[in-house]
């Protein structure tokens, strides 16, 4: 399948990206920030399923920027949309075999951590996937990766090391924290974000970690980067909703185009 799908994309398009960005909730507008070269929505893709989620719009791009080859994903896929792993799994896939070697993650993230405010940007420094099915399950495809691949360093070290860098240079705040993936669209109880806290998540989000599996397994070196839209449930009394999400991340998506963009100069 994967194999016939890079086919699809080679008739239409030679271009070899070095970098792949997973655009998130509120952030597709970074698309404007590259020079497209080509864009190839998710349905002319045979079998690749496509963006439903708000915001989201299921699209390749493929762009220069600061001289470097990207690839966007301007909208991902979602367990809360009824795909399995393994079709989340994909197009992440499919950027790798396109011969991108890194990739960064953003996704919309609900602040556990007392510490953490709205409008804040974390760096994810590890996950938490224990919540939902890993897209690894099934036979192994060893063309791809290894059956049991080490995540030890699944947010790779020197990378993360750039992007700390990177922020403190453009004066860009950034914390740190482990982020928890968890399979929505409801957002979690008061007694869930209890629990994660306890168990050591600083956010937590319904993307992300299983794209960071296939990435590592597929040999992508993986970084990430959360950008805080809300207090996760409990942390304050009000209630939360998919439009604060959208709104806060809208707010402060100049911000997050510009840590993206000079991270992407930067590796
Ligand atoms: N919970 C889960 N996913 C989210 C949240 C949240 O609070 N905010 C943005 N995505």
């Amino acid at each position: 399948m994967l194999q016939k799908q890079l086919e699809i994309i080679r008739n239409i398009t030679d271009f070899e990206p070095e970098i792949a960005i997973v655009l998130g909730s509120g952030l597709g507008g970074f698309a404007d920030k590259v020079d497209i070269v080509k864009t190839i929505d998710y349905s002319e893709i045979e079998g690749l399923k496509t963006s439903t989620a708000p915001g989201h719009k299921g699209r390749f791009i493929f762009g220069r920027t600061d001289d470097k080859n990207v690839v966007l994903m301007q909208g991902r896929l979602h367990l809360y949309e009824g795909y399995k792993p393994q079709e989340i799994a994909a197009p992440v896939r499919l950027m790798r075999l396109l011969g991108a070697k890194k990739l960064i993650l953003t996704n919309a993230a609900g602040g556990i951590n007392k510490s953490f405010n709205v409008g804040d940007f974390m760096l994810i420094s590890d996950h938490i996937s224990s919540f939902v099915p890993s897209p690894l399950i099934g036979a192994n495809d060893d063309a791809l990766g290894e059956r049991f691949p080490d995540m030890s360093n699944a947010y790779d070290k020197e990378l993360q090391a750039i992007i700390k860098k990177t922020a403190y240079s453009n004066d860009i705040p950034l914390k740190s924290g482990v982020y928890c993936q968890l399979s929505g669209p409801q957002f979690e109880t008061p007694a869930e974000i209890r629990m994660l806290s306890a168990l050591g998540a600083d956010a937590c989000g319904m993307s992300t970690a299983i794209e960071a599996i296939a990435a590592v397994h597929c040999g992508f070196k993986v970084c990430g980067i959360s950008l805080i839209t809300n207090l996760a449930c409990g942390i304050l009394d009000n209630p939360l909703s998919g439009e604060e999400v959208i709104e806060t991340a809208a707010k402060v998506a100049p911000t997050f185009e510009k840590l993206i963009i000079e991270t992407v100069k930067a590796i």
